[in-house]
């Protein structure tokens, strides 16, 4: 796999032992320095702090080959030679510049953990940063009656596709797209969010619009059937490509969603937050929700899903916004639909979801026979990015639990 920068480190006279050689733990800190000057070379020190995350060491093994001196010059070159899901492992080779010396070999594997200690995928921007394989990651444009959509496709295999909730855009299934080797997994920007363009230029993007889109995006991928994920808004897409498209539905996974219409309240809800977008900003629309949208130890542990929530809401248009609160303020109730629902179902979302709370969650569940309903602990309204490992081990069960893909 490709590597970090090479880089060139002196060797310091107290980094020696009584012999005068390099000793075993200056070594050890010796390729750190290295690590840290190769990665200030490449894609910046900082590239692991700006993602949340933090490279915590599991496991180092080392061969010394040769002494090293002070004053010695050892270039270091810094390999990828394993990605997991949450984890890298760096091969080391520290090379002495006068005579071309082997000094030291070393491999050491490293887990990506949060702010919190718990393992998290590997963030892109650090696979990026390390040439290691993307996991054949592709953005395509799919265009669509009206629009123009990014799509994200990772791996081959069945067909598992995510439909995010408002005002996010895909970036909020990162997690899931990182797992699930198995699937082709798809993630698209709804019209109006993240990078997809449209929503003007004719009737305003309304539901049934974007479960058509997510049709023609299946129709661009040659898939036929796909198990379809949708969060919240997404989930409400999800309703409407039943309604419409329910032949192509293998499975269907609800995440902190209802099947309800708007209340009146809800409406004239939908209605202010419309004007917040006019005239503050799609960020202003964020900034309305945030305190409902994560859970509290979200917000205080993980502040950068703050900020990613934020950067979502600014990536939208006001115009997609407007459409979509529109959208989501006139749709149907989904209730009736419930009953004959045949396929495979789980919902799952936060156990302290504020905007769809268990209750109504379980609700839902309840009205599809054979669904199951799984609360994760510590999650609020955007479950699969505050607790991804939770959220991925229940979408896992699930997916392993589908009768034979047809
Ligand atoms: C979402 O997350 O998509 C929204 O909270 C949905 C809604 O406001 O009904």
């Amino acid at each position: 796999m490709n590597s970090l920068p090479d880089v060139e480190v002196s060797v310091y006279p107290y980094e020696c032992d009584a012999f005068g050689h390099l000793n075993q733990a200056a070594c050890l800190q010796l390729l750190e320095r290295a690590r840290w000057e190769s990665l200030a070379a490449g894609p910046g020190a900082d590239v692991f702090t700006r993602n949340g995350v933090w490279p915590a060491a599991r496991h180092t093994g080392i061969t010394y080959e040769a002494s090293a001196l002070p004053g010695d010059v050892l270039r270091v070159e810094t390999e990828t030679v394993k990605r997991g899901t949450t984890s890298f492992t760096l091969r080391q080779r520290a090379t002495r510049i006068r005579d071309q010396v082997l000094i030291a070999e070393a491999e050491l594997t490293f887990v990506c953990i949060d702010r919190i200690g718990r393992p998290v995928p590997v963030p892109d921007e650090v696979v990026r940063a390390l040439g290691m394989p993307t996991g054949g990651r592709e953005v395509r444009r799919v265009r669509v009656d009206g629009g123009d959509l990014a799509v994200e496709i990772r791996g081959t295999g069945p067909a598992l596709v995510f439909v995010h909730g408002f005002p996010l855009d895909r970036s909020m299934w990162r997690h899931q797209m990182a797992g699930f080797g198995r699937w082709q997994r798809i993630a698209l920007d709804l019209r109006g969010f993240g990078h997809s363009a449209g929503h003007g230029g004719g009737p305003a993007a309304n539901l049934a619009r974007h479960a058509d889109d997510v049709a023609a995006v299946l129709d661009a991928l040659g898939v036929r059937r796909a198990v379809l994920c949708g969060l919240s808004m997404g989930g409400y897409v999800l309703f409407e490509f039943w309604r419409r498209h329910a032949d192509r539905v293998r499975a269907l996974v609800f995440a902190d969603t209802k099947a309800e219409a708007d209340s009146a309240e809800g409406k004239r809800g939908r209605d202010e937050l419309a004007a917040v977008a006019h005239h503050e900003g799609t960020a202003a629309v964020a900034e309305r929700m945030l305190p409902r949208m994560l859970a509290a130890a979200t917000a205080a542990a993980q502040p950068e899903l703050v900020t990613a929530v934020r950067e979502m809401a600014g990536r939208a248009s006001v115009e997609g916004v407007v459409a979509a609160l529109a959208a989501m303020r006139d749709r149907a109730d989904s209730r009736e639909l419930l009953a004959g629902i045949g396929v495979p179902t789980l919902v799952v979302g936060g156990a302290e979801d504020a905007l769809t709370p268990p209750a109504v969650m379980r609700a839902l569940t309840d009205g599809i026979a054979g669904a199951q309903f799984v609360a994760v602990p510590a999650a609020g309204h955007v479950a699969p990015l505050e607790q991804p490992l939770a959220v991925n081990r229940v979408l896992s069960d699930f997916l392993e639990g589908l009768p034979a893909h047809d």
